[in-house]
């Protein structure tokens, strides 16, 4: 009965807040017509030159049974003697803005811009007020669209009792569950106090300072981008890995994830190593549902993981390094736009490789790097095939496109290739110095490619250097012909496997192998099949890519009565093997393609799955997302949204 009052009153303020407040007819915005694209982010209206956030105190009230987020966001802010401030919104409900000290503030107008023309960017936020007023305070809520929250119904979880939501911010998504300047050029400390259902779990991108009945307060006390705000709500459980690193899960995942994970104060260690101190205190990791669309997400003090990684023999967790890396490269030091991408991930996925490296060896890392390399292969392919040669650059153009239709291969994979060709020409020390130094020089800065290149030339490259050809590289097309080659003798051996197999060899039993008999200790020639696990997971992957895509259906059923890979259970070398099965049309394993399909919102399976599927079944393939598409977040969903078109 008071909950159904609360929200009643709540929609009512909100509707007559609107009426009351807002301009968002079109003569007032001709009118006040300032509405301009930020100079250097072309994804941001916010105008942090003149005025921006250093401070961010939010009041969040999660309602699971409407699915909606009462907010309050009070921005402290710096300005340089401007009276108007924009911020940026998508699908934002907003009620009110006021000035001024909690509880001793003055409503003022606002201005709600007009959607850009793509409806990319969502609606500028204006302000108007005395440069004095340093807090501004918006009260809004969100709405049926805000793309950054995944609502989970309870069967979406392992548990399948309690509801459960995630946010995702990167790259411009922010601005859909709180109004801000949603840009990585800007830095700001934040704190939230947030009320959730008295049975779950609050945990954020901060620390965490309180919990009592529900209500959660946290605190982030460096400054960072608006994308790295996280929230999620569940039913968790917690488990320390040591003092500084946990894991947050369903208590059906933890004890899993926990030991999965157990290499995690290794890896830091071996990355402080390299390029100084771990500058964000904690380091968790939460265990997100299997529709979380991504590997993994880098909030700080708070790595966002997709169960996916979770194998049993730790054969993914160069994910949790890759997340680990980004302590570094993205949160400390982050690209100034999104077209500045490839700082972020180009430096993790080096670093990631670095980290494995220390921890697993250099085959292993190679064995990463290779797997990668042919994936930036095809995506050079593809990206020429879709006339978009311009994306394989990677300092990119994304003006007017939605930076998360340009995440590709490049920024992660030519990227890292990068980093790994200059290794090679000034010497591993060398470049390790650099990185130490630049992650010194540009703490908790933003910094953009040409800012990048400068200091590059300043601090690395001497003038014997100079056939290196940076600006190609970054400006040019392709992948350049000075790339390094990475070769690994794993590979060598799976390719001639499954040479062998192909002309008819059975590879999975072998003969002639020599054992000692447990009884009499001596050796004998026995025949043995092998296991799945006389491999790793990347050695299988490497197999599986060097099969023909002509290979014959029966090859197909007798490596899967041998090896299992459709129900092996791990989604890189399921996904690997469905690509091949959907190729032959191999009908039998279709029946676990489209439980693979239900179950994991994971775009880096769904993607090539369904657009292999497209190719040979498409009504199959739609019928499949049509069921699905409730369980995806809309990330996934309009991404396959897009394949299917
Ligand atoms: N920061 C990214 C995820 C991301 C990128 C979200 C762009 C939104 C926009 C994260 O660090 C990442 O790269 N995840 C990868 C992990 C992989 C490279 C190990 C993923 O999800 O596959
Ligand atoms: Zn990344």
């Amino acid at each position: 009965m008071k909950k159904s009052f609360e929200f009643f009153l709540k929609i009512s303020l909100f509707s007559f807040g609107i009426i009351l407040n807002s301009c968002n007819d079109s003569t007032k915005d001709k009118e006040n017509n300032k509405f301009n694209i930020h100079p250097i982010d072309c994804h941001s209206y916010s105008n942090i030159d003149h005025v921006r956030t250093i401070h961010l105190d939010l009041e969040l009230d999660v309602d699971f049974k409407n699915k909606i987020i009462y907010g309050v966001a009070r921005h402290t802010m710096k300005n340089k003697g401007f009276d108007t401030i924009i911020f940026d919104t998508k699908h934002l409900s907003i009620q009110k803005v006021t000035v001024g000290q909690k509880k001793e503030e003055k409503e003022i107008k606002f201005h709600l811009g007009p959607w850009d023309k793509d409806s990319i960017l969502g609606q500028p936020l204006r302000i108007v007020t005395s440069p004095a007023y340093s807090k501004i305070n918006i009260y809004y809520k969100t709405t049926k669209k805000s793309a950054a929250l995944d609502w989970l119904e309870p069967n979406q979880t392992e548990g399948k009792i309690h509801p459960f939501l995630y946010t995702q911010g990167e790259p411009i998504l922010t601005r859909t569950w709180i109004p801000l300047q949603d840009t990585p050029g800007n830095r700001f400390t934040y704190t939230a106090e947030v009320s959730v259902p008295d049975n779950l779990i609050a945990v954020m991108s901060a620390k965490k300072i309180s919990n009592k009945n529900g209500k959660f307060k946290f605190r982030m006390n460096k400054e960072i981008p608006s994308y790295l705000i996280a929230l999620a709500v569940g039913d968790l459980k917690y488990k320390k890995i040591n003092e500084m690193c946990g894991v947050y899960a369903e208590k059906e995942l933890i004890k899993t994830s926990t030991k999965e994970f157990e290499d995690l104060p290794k890896m830091i260690d071996a990355a402080e190593v390299l390029y100084g101190k771990y500058k964000w205190e904690q380091y968790d990791i939460l265990v997100l549902p299997y529709a979380f669309p991504f590997g993994g997400m880098e909030n700080p003090m708070l790595a966002f993981i997709n169960p996916t990684v979770i194998t049993g023999d730790k054969s993914l967790v160069s994910v949790i390094a890759h997340e680990l890396a980004h302590s570094w490269s993205g949160n400390l030091v982050t690209n100034r736009t999104w077209n500045d991408f490839w700082l972020n991930e180009g430096v993790t996925v080096y670093i990631e490789h670095r980290i494995m490296e220390e921890i697993r060896g250099k085959g292993y890392s190679d064995m990463l790097s290779l797997i990668e390399f042919s994936e930036l292969k095809n995506e050079v392919i593809e990206l020429k095939k879709a006339n978009r040669i311009y994306d394989t650059r990677l300092k990119l153009d994304l003006k007017g496109r939605d930076p998360d239709d340009c995440i590709t291969q490049i920024a992660y994979v030519k990227g890292a290739y990068f980093f790994k060709t200059l290794e090679k020409l000034v010497g591993r020390k060398s470049l390790d110095e650099f990185l130490l130094n630049y992650f010194k020089d540009y703490s908790f800065k933003s910094i953009s490619t040409e800012k990048f290149i400068l200091y590059l030339k300043k601090n690395l490259l001497l003038p014997k250097h100079l056939d290196f050809n940076v600006e190609e590289w970054i400006y040019k097309e392709n992948i350049p012909l000075n790339c390094i080659q990475i070769n690994s003798t794993k590979f060598k051996k799976m390719k001639r496997l499954a040479k062998q197999f192909i002309s008819g060899r059975n590879i999975f039993r072998k003969k002639g192998v020599f054992e000692k008999s447990k009884k009499t200790g001596q050796s004998k020639l026995v025949t043995k099949q092998i296991k799945r696990t006389d491999f790793s997971t990347q050695e299988w992957m490497e197999f599986i890519r060097s099969l023909p895509n002509d290979i014959d259906v029966s090859k197909l059923s007798l490596a899967d009565k041998y090896m299992n890979f459709s129900t092996c259970g791990n989604a890189e070398i399921m996904m690997e093997w469905y690509l091949l099965c959907i190729k032959r049309n191999y009908k039998e394993v279709f029946p676990q393609i489209e439980k693979f399909l239900k179950k994991i919102g994971r775009r880096k399976y769904l993607s090539p799955i369904y657009k292999e599927l497209i190719k040979s079944n498409k009504e199959w393939a739609k019928q499949i997302f049509n069921t699905n598409k409730e369980n995806y977040h809309s990330i996934s969903r309009s991404s396959i949204q897009k394949i299917l078109n």
